[in-house]
C-alpha cells in the first residue's frame, strides 16, 4: 500500500526582542531607507537559542494538532546554526519536548525546511508514523554585527509542522531538490567565524534556480502557475521574491511575505511565512501551496503541497 503524507498544523517560536532598521542605523553606516528599499526588511527578531526556539515552535504545532509529544515518531530539525557541533540540536529539542522515537538534524542551509519535508515524506513512506518537522535558525549568532552587509539581513526564529501518514498518494504532489557545490564559496561561515557572502551573485543565481526548480515541481504535479493558491517562498530579499513571482507568473498577492517583520531566518523562513498565512485565513484545507527556497551550498528546493488543514 502506498503511504503518502498529510501536513496539518503549524506553529512558530520567535524571540521577543525586535531590532528595527533604525536600531541598526544608530550603530552602523546604513539607513532604514537603504535596508527597506534594497531588501524589504523593516525589523527582525533577535535572541534565544536554536533549540529553544525550535522547541517553542514544535510545542505550538503539537498543541494545534491536538497531539502529545509521545504521538511523534521522528523529530526532524532543519538548521544551519546548531547550538553545538555535538550533540545534535535535535537531541536538545527532543529532551525539551519529550517526543518519542528518533531525532536528527538536517543542514541544507535556507533550503532546509523543504529538504526536511521531502525527507519526512520518505520516512513515512517506509513506515514512520508522525514526523515533527522543525526549521529553526539563529543566524544572529554567526553574524558580525559590525558588518553592515550581513547584519541588516538576518533574524532568528523557528517554525514547525506535523507530518502524518495518509492512505494513498497523500498531499505532497511533487518535489524538486538541487545542489551545485561548485557555488559553495558564495555563502560561507567557518567554525567560530562569521557569515560572509557574495550578495550580488547569490541574488542573480537565486532567482534563476528558484524559478527553474519551482517550474519543474509544478510540471511534475501536472499544474501551472494558475493552479497555485499560495506561493510560500524563502524570505531572503523582497526583490528576489518579486523577481521570482514575475517570472513564474504568480502575482505577489498570492504570495506569503513576512520578510518585513523577520528578515532572513534561513530554515525557519518558509514555516514562518506559512504560519502567518494560516493565521490570516489565507490557506484553506485542500489549497495547493508551492514552497520554494534556496540557500548556501548552493542548495535549492521546491515542493507542491496540498494543505491538509
Ligand atoms: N547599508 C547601506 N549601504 C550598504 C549596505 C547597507 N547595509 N550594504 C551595502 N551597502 C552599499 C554597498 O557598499 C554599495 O556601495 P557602493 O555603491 O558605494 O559600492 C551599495 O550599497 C550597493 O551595494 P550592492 O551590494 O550593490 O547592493 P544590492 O542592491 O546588491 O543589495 C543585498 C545587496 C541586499 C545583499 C543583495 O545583493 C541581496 O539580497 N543578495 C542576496 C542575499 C542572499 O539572499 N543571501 C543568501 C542568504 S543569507 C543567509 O542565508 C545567511
Amino acid at each position: 500500500m502506498q503511504r503518502g503524507i498529510r501536513v496539518r498544523s503549524c506553529g512558530i517560536g520567535v524571540p521577543d526582542k525586535v531590532v528595527t532598521n533604525d536600531d541598526l542605523s544608530a550603530r552602523l553606516d546604513t539607513s532604514d531607507e537603504w535596508i527597506s528599499e534594497r531588501t524589504g526588511i523593516r525589523e527582525r527578531r533577535v535572541g534565544g537559542t536554536t533549540s529553544g526556539l525550535a522547541a517553542e515552535a514544535g510545542q505550538r504545532a503539537l498543541e494545534r494538532a491536538g497531539l502529545k509529544p509521545s504521538d511523534i515518531d521522528v523529530l526532524l530539525l532543519a538548521t544551519t546554526t546548531p547550538d553545538a557541533l555535538v550533540p545534535g540540536t535535535s537531541s536538545t529539542v527532543q529532551a525539551l519536548l519529550g517526543t518519542a522515537g528518533g531525532a536528527f538534524d538536517l543542514n541544507a542551509a535556507c533550503s532546509g525546511f523543504v529538504y526536511g519535508l521531502v525527507t519526512a515524506a520518505g520516512l513515512v513512506s517506509v513506515g514512520a508514523g508522525r514526523v515533527l518537522l522543525i526549521g529553526a535558525d539563529t543566524l544572529s549568532r554567526i553574524t558580525d554585527w559590525d558588518d553592515r552587509k550581513m547584519a541588516v539581513l538576518v533574524g532568528d526564529g523557528a517554525g514547525a509542522v506535523v507530518v502524518e501518514p495518509a492512505e494513498g498518494p497523500g498531499d505532497l504532489l511533487s518535489w524538486n531538490l538541487g545542489t551545485d557545490g561548485t557555488l559553495r564559496h558564495l555563502l560561507t561561515c567557518d567554525h567560530g567565524g562569521y557569515l560572509d557572502m557574495d550578495g550580488k551573485e547569490i541574488f542573480r543565481r537565486a532567482v534563476r534556480v528558484v524559478v527553474e526548480s519551482a517550474e519543474k515541481a509544478l510540471a511534475d504535479a501536472g499544474m501551472t502557475a494558475d493552479d497555485v493558491d499560495l506561493l510560500v517562498p524563502h524570505q531572503a530579499n523582497l526583490r528576489i521574491i518579486q523577481a521570482a513571482c514575475q517570472r513564474l507568473g504568480i502575482p505577489v498577492e498570492r504570495t506569503a511575505v513576512v520578510i518585513d517583520r523577520y528578515g532572513n531566518t534561513s530554515s525557519a523562513s518558509i514555516p514562518l511565512a506559512l504560519d502567518d498565512a494560516l493565521q490570516h485565513g489565507r490557506v484553506a484545507p485542500g489549497d495547493r501551496l508551492l514552497l520554494t527556497g534556496f540557500g548556501g551550498g548552493m542548495t535549492w528546493a521546491s515542493a507542491v503541497l496540498r494543505w491538509g488543514g
